[in-house]
């Protein structure tokens, strides 16, 4: 059993001069549209449920908009909700008191933003002792705690440099060491790396995927980019004007897309490179044929599984147990694009 760490339950945000008096147009199920023509007011965030586990990196994707940054800020109480609640570890944030949720945002949440957020006039040792510094620590202790996460993202020897002379992702990378540095169970980020070119963005992934893999933080990302989310999440949440049209395992949102939205969302990714063999697989039977561990692409297990005497290999767990088998024709039809199923669901195009 994976532990919940963050629980947001019937979420509702609405911009405007009087949010409550929208609540009542909510309960009769109007459109984000309709409330903006109709009444004035935004729907920003639109009966949201989301289990958000610990220890993993839980991605909140959706096109510009959808209500990321509104949904994110939530969970630190930037924002105040029209109706619901966010529960963290058991705890409704609505209701702590002022000091309260100073210390759960000091020593319990950090945010990681887009535009890094960095004190300009502060050298790089100073930026990532900032959040220490926050929590009382003193300057030598600050300096000393930190000093560990600027050599852990890449930073060393970068310590006097100011941030007018780091690139963006130098920059970043002090951005994640000021976060890892307070010790916070939980990270937020609000499109950390939408800012960075192509190939560094790619390399900054990594680095979070490498911190993760020892550190377990739970994550909150927010991004606008499939091959971000797809790359990064254990979980994914995909919004649309507000609303969550689909959340689960990355695999499951892909092989069975909720709709035709997230269909089109999907249909350019390249499934050989995503899709797993466990994925695929037919749980429980075996064939004669080699084993192949289970989080092996479609991509990567092809030639094996074609150059074998039966065109099938089994797909066994991380300790080589195994879980059932794969045959050609199966890693064939996974490559294959799910067909668009016209339904009722407007197409958003
Ligand atoms: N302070 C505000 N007042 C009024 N409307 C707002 C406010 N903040 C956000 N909105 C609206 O709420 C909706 C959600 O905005 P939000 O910034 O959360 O989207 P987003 O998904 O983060 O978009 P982006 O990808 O552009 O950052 C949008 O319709 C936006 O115009
Ligand atoms: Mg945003």
């Amino acid at each position: 059993m994976t532990d919940l760490k963050i629980k947001i339950e019937n979420l509702y945000k609405v911009f405007g001069a009087n949010p409550q008096s929208m609540l009542k147009h909510i309960e009769q199920g109007i459109s984000k549209k309709d409330m903006l023509e109709k009444h004035g007011h935004v729907l920003a965030l639109n009966a949201i449920n989301i289990d958000i586990p610990a220890r993993g990196i839980s991605v909140i994707m959706g096109l510009s908009g959808s209500g990321k940054s509104t949904l994110i800020r939530h969970i630190n109480r930037l924002i105040e909700p029209t109706s619901g609640k966010v529960i963290i570890d058991g705890e409704n944030i609505l209701s702590m008191k002022k000091k309260q949720l100073l210390d759960f945002r000091r020593y319990k949440a950090s945010m990681v933003f887009q535009n890094f957020g960095l004190h300009v006039h502060r050298t790089v040792a100073e930026n990532a002792a900032y959040g220490l510094i926050i929590q009382g620590k003193s300057k030598n202790e600050a300096k000393k705690l930190s000093q560990k996460w600027i050599e852990r993202v890449g930073l060393g020897g970068f310590e006097d440099h100011y941030p007018s002379q780091l690139s963006g992702g130098m920059q970043q990378r002090v951005g994640l060491a000021r976060a890892l540095a307070t010790d916070a169970e939980i990270l937020l980020m609000d499109e950390a790396f939408s800012a960075l070119d192509p190939l560094i963005r790619t390399d900054m992934q990594d680095v979070l995927l490498d911190l993760q893999e020892e550190l377990h933080k739970t994550i909150v990302f927010i991004t606008h980019d499939l091959d971000e989310a797809l790359r990064l999440g254990d979980r994914i949440a995909i919004l649309r004007d507000g609303a969550v049209i689909q959340q689960g395992n990355p695999q499951d949102i892909i092989m069975q897309p909720a709709n035709d939205y997230i269909a089109d969302f999907i249909q350019d990714i390249n499934r050989g490179r995503v899709l797993r063999i466990k994925t695929l697989m037919t749980k429980g039977k075996t064939v004669a044929g080699p084993n192949l561990v289970q989080h092996r692409t479609l991509e990567d297990a092809l030639t094996e599984v074609a150059s074998s005497e039966n065109k099938a290999c089994n797909v066994t767990d991380n300790k080589g147990e195994v879980l059932g088998s794969i045959t050609l024709d199966q890693i064939i039809s996974g490559l294959v694009r799910v067909k668009l199923e016209s339904n009722t669901e407007t197409r958003y195009h």
